[in-house]
This record gives C-alpha cells, sequence and structure tokens, in this order.
C-alpha cells in the first residue's frame, strides 16, 4: 500500500515537532513534508541546528530527515502530492482594525486555504492544527468551494494541537488525548477515520477523541483557557499568602490533593507566559463579547488582567525592596525564555518586568541558557518603542551565569531552569553589595540555605524570615 502523503505547511513550534514524531511513529506508513513560505527556518530545519530548542527532537529529526520527513519551501508541490494537508500556520492577535488586541488574525489561514484550492489537483482532507475562532473551519470550506478545480472535493477536519513547549516530544509520543472534530456526514466520517489511522500508530484507540467540528475548535480555546484559569487563580493567592503570612506552596500542596482539584498548574509565578495562553483566551473573550456574551467575555478577561498584574506586582516588589530605586543598579536577570527546556520568549514574564526596570533605568545583565542575545535585544527593543537605544544603554547579555550575577544589587529569577538551582550562591553573595537580594519568581531555590547566606529573599506567595 502507498503510504499516506501528508503536507504540513508551517514549520514553527507545532508543526516541525508534531510532523517529526508523526514521520516517526508512521514509519514507512506516511511521508511527511512540512513546508512554510520562511525560507532560513526551512533550511534551518534541514540542518544540524534546527529553528527551535526541544528536548529530544533533534533524535527524532535525524532519524526520520531524508527518509519520511522533508523540510521544504516549495508549498505548491507538497499539496499537489498530499492526501492530507495540515494547516499549522500562526494565528497571532490582531494588531489592527477590527478586533485589535483580542481577536485572532486568521489571515495566514486564509492564505493557506486560497493555496490549498488553487495547487489541488485531486481531493483533500484539510485539517485545521493551528488554534483557530470557532467556526473557522466554515471559512476554510468556503474558501476552498469557491476557489477549487472542477470536480476536487475538500473535507476540514479540526485537530488542535496540546502539546506544551519544552515537553513537546513526550507530549507528542504520549498525549492524554487526540482530538478530532469532523462533520457528521458519511464523507466527514470517513475523513476522521483516516486522520485517526495516522495517529493509530501509536496512540491507543480510546485515547483518540472525535466530536463534531466546533466543538473541538472551541475545546483547544477552552482547555487554554481553563488552564491559564489556575495560574491565575493561585497567582491571586499568591498575592494573599504575601499579605497573611499564608505560604503559597502549602496552599497548593493543600488544594491539589484534592483529586477533584489535582496537583498540576498549581505552581504561582511572576505570571504565565507564551504565544497562546493570552492569545487564546482574547480570542475567547472577543468570541464572547461578538455573542453578546459580556459577562462571560469579562470572566475570561480577568485571567489576562490578574496576570499582567502579577508581572507588575512582581517589578514593583524588586524597585520597592531597593530602597525605591533601581536607577542605575545592576539587576540579574535569571532566564528569559517563558518557561524552561524552551528558547521561545514569546509573551515571555521576563520581557514586561525587564520592560518595567528599564523604566525606571536599571542596568541589567541578563543571562538565559537557550535565548539567544538578538532575541532578547528584539523583545526589550519592542516594548522600547521610541526609546530603543535605551536598551544599548541598559541591557547586557551574558552567557556565563557568574558574570551577570558578579556584583549586582539584585538577582531575579524568572525562569525556573533546573542549572539555576546548582549555582554557587555563596560565591555570587561574596561580589554583590550588602544588603544582596534575591528575588525568586518562580520559588525554586533553597530559601533557607540562601537566607542563611546572608541574601534578603522575596518570593512568591511567602514571606522569607
Ligand atoms: P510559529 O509562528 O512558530 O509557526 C508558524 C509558521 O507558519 C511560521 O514559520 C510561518 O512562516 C508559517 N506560515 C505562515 N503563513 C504561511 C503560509 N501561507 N504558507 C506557509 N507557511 C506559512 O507558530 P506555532 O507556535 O507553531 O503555532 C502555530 C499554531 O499552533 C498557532 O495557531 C498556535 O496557536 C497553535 N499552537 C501552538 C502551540 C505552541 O506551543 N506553540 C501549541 C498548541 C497550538
Ligand atoms: C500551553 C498548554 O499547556 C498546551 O496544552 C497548549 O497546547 C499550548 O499552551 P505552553 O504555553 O507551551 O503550553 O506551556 P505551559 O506549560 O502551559 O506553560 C505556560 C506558562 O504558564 C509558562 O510561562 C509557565 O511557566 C506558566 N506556568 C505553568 C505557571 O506559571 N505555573 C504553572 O503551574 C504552570
Amino acid at each position: 500500500m502507498a503510504p499516506t502523503n501528508i503536507c504540513c505547511i508551517g514549520a514553527g513550534y507545532v508543526g516541525g515537532p508534531t510532523c517529526s514524531v508523526i514521520a516517526l511513529k508512521g514509519g514507512d506508513q506516511v511521508k511527511v513534508t512540512v513546508v512554510d513560505i520562511n525560507q532560513k527556518r526551512i533550511a534551518a530545519w534541514n540542518s544540524d541546528e534546527l529553528p527551535i530548542y526541544e528536548p529530544g527532537l533533534d533524535e527524532v529529526v535525524q532519524q526520520c530527515r531524508g527518509k519520511n520527513l522533508f523540510f521544504s519551501t516549495d508549498v505548491a508541490g507538497a499539496i499537489k502530492a498530499a492526501d492530507l494537508i495540515f494547516v499549522s500556520v500562526n494565528t497571532p492577535t490582531k494588531l489592527y482594525g477590527l478586533g485589535k488586541g483580542s481577536a485572532a488574525d486568521v489571515k495566514y489561514i486564509e492564505s493557506c486555504a486560497r493555496a490549498i484550492a488553487e495547487h489541488s489537483e485531486g481531493p483533500k482532507i484539510v485539517i485545521e492544527k493551528s488554534t483557530v475562532p470557532a467556526r473557522t473551519a466554515e471559512t476554510l470550506d468556503r474558501i476552498l468551494r469557491a476557489n477549487c478545480k472542477p470536480g476536487i472535493t475538500f473535507e476540514i477536519l479540526s485537530n488542535p494541537e496540546f502539546l506544551a513547549e519544552g515537553t513537546a516530544i513526550s507530549d507528542l509520543m504520549s498525549p492524554d488525548r487526540v482530538l478530532i472534530g469532523g462533520s457528521t456526514t458519511p464523507e466527514g466520517q470517513k475523513a476522521i477515520q483516516a486522520l485517526s489511522a495516522v495517529y493509530e500508530h501509536w496512540v491507543p484507540k480510546d485515547r483518540i477523541i472525535t466530536t463534531n467540528t466546533w466543538s473541538s475548535e472551541l475545546s483547544k480555546l477552552a482547555a487554554n483557557a481553563f488552564l491559564a484559569q489556575r495560574i491565575s487563580s493561585i497567582n491571586a493567592m499568591s498575592a494573599i499568602c504575601e499579605a497573611t503570612e499564608a505560604d503559597v506552596s502549602e496552599v497548593a500542596r493543600a488544594i491539589g490533593k484534592d483529586s477533584r482539584l489535582g496537583a498540576k498548574f498549581l505552581q504561582a509565578s511572576v505570571g504565565f507566559g507564551g504565544s497562546c495562553f493570552q492569545k487564546d483566551i482574547l480570542n475567547l473573550v472577543y468570541l464572547a463579547d461578538s455573542l453578546n456574551l459580556h459577562e462571560v467575555a469579562d470572566y475570561w478577561r480577568q485571567v489576562v488582567i490578574l496576570n499582567d498584574w502579577q508581572e507588575r506586582r512582581f517589578s514593583t516588589r524588586i524597585i520597592k525592596a531597593l530602597f525605591n530605586t533601581v536607577s542605575s543598579k545592576k539587576i540579574c536577570i535569571l532566564g528569559f525564555a517563558f518557561k524552561k527546556n524552551t528558547g521561545d520568549t514569546r509573551e515571555s514574564a521576563a520581557i514586561y518586568v525587564c520592560q518595567h526596570l528599564m523604566d525606571e533605568g536599571a542596568q541589567l545583565a541578563i543571562y538565559d541558557p537557550k535565548v539567544k542575545a538578538e532575541q532578547i535585544d528584539l523583545d526589550l527593543k519592542s516594548v522600547s518603542q521610541g526609546q530603543e537605544d535605551r536598551v544599548d544603554r541598559l541591557v547586557t547579555v551574558h552567557s556565563d551565569p557568574y558574570e551577570a550575577m558578579d556584583g549586582a544589587h539584585a538577582v531575579a529569577v524568572l525562569t525556573e531552569w533546573d542549572e539555576f538551582k546548582t549555582y554557587d550562591f555563596a560565591k555570587v553573595y561574596a561580589t554583590m553589595p550588602k544588603p544582596a537580594f534575591l528575588f525568586d519568581g518562580r520559588n525554586i531555590l533553597d530559601h533557607a540555605a540562601l537566607r542563611q547566606m546572608g541574601f534578603e529573599i522575596e518570593a512568591i506567595g511567602k514571606k522569607i524570615h
């Protein structure tokens, strides 16, 4: 039997890892081609230095690339050859026009639909892998039908991705569930079966959930909203803890033991980041508002408001602790990625904490094991519009953490990288002006030991005496 020919449009954080695992697990039953209009990204996928850092990804790509996994800029050719087409392009928050600041920008989805219609010479199953506003499948369907060549048919499926960055490969190898939404027509059901068969190479059948298209699209927004809401809930508690001498880690442990609540996603932090949570909640808020469900919209909007407040609260604590002035003081920022085990900085809390500290004239010395200096420069300039030169004046990026911490008035942990726990902080303390401050925005360090060394510690949701 000929292998199922799969094309994925969009070689990003989702398209690349997802298709690599499909190629690995599908073996000679599948041929996967990942295409992108970004030539540099495709060149990187074809090189020894992949465009994204993800534990375990290199090994998977090395095993499959050139055998049944290909990265290419030939979008037309890959569409023509494919039976199944994943659309895995970015769907960022709109920055202009109607819905500015909350609606998802679906222009890249639309351009994929037009390219698929133009280049298809036979029937295709088109799969929404991107996170999209509810009822986007209808848009895809209309564009495809209005533009396709005579006699060509399309079936649209929704198959949202639930991987988290930093654990993408293990999430993909062993997903909690795979969700496939499709039409209830016989053709729709046949398409669902065809996609399900791809996953069945490695995912147990009882973990493959099938629903109607609209439930599937909405479930993705709902899942991210619920996850983010838990973080805002524990972060709201962290503020109460700080004022009452309760300890947020103890509260999280106590409530997490309730099997109805569960222990995951209760880690209080400087705030959630990443390309998904804020964008997808705002997408949901926009949907609710446009359905005249304003109370629903307000409910979810508050999750984002609380998160912004948590980031601001953290930088304010730094400023207040340092005697209300950080101007010209060296502050070391440990971690710039939005979470550990990724080099991704999209919506990282570190960007906003650094922005606030730059507003106050602090000298920032930044270290992250995986984020490149150019990316930090780009991110900080993007929040310094009109005064980009301040980044050149105020920020240095270091490849050695001890150099970044040397002589700093304060060290702030913004990402929970494991290596931070192994540092020789006694050595660092000796170089710092006193009082020497340490702000743990992730509650990962041994606060009692650091206190013993002489550090003044400020942590999230707890008082360190
Ligand atoms: P990304 O920005 O890393 O990658 C998207 C890629 O699509 C880019 O390389 C871009 O050049 C390419 N692209 C855009 N338009 C194109 C076109 N017309 N033809 C060919 N290529 C095109 O984005 P991502 O993080 O991979 O996210 C993709 C989608 O998956 C988004 O909708 C996102 O919400 C969703 N998602 C992301 C994650 C995550 O952890 N990043 C998890 C689940 C779902
Ligand atoms: C998220 C969803 O988890 C994933 O299912 C979806 O497909 C994409 O969006 P991601 O953003 O990659 O994944 O990482 P996640 O682990 O969810 O973390 C998001 C942010 O929340 C990070 O900044 C993380 O540090 C923060 N976080 C997470 C907390 O602050 N506390 C927690 O308890 C968990």
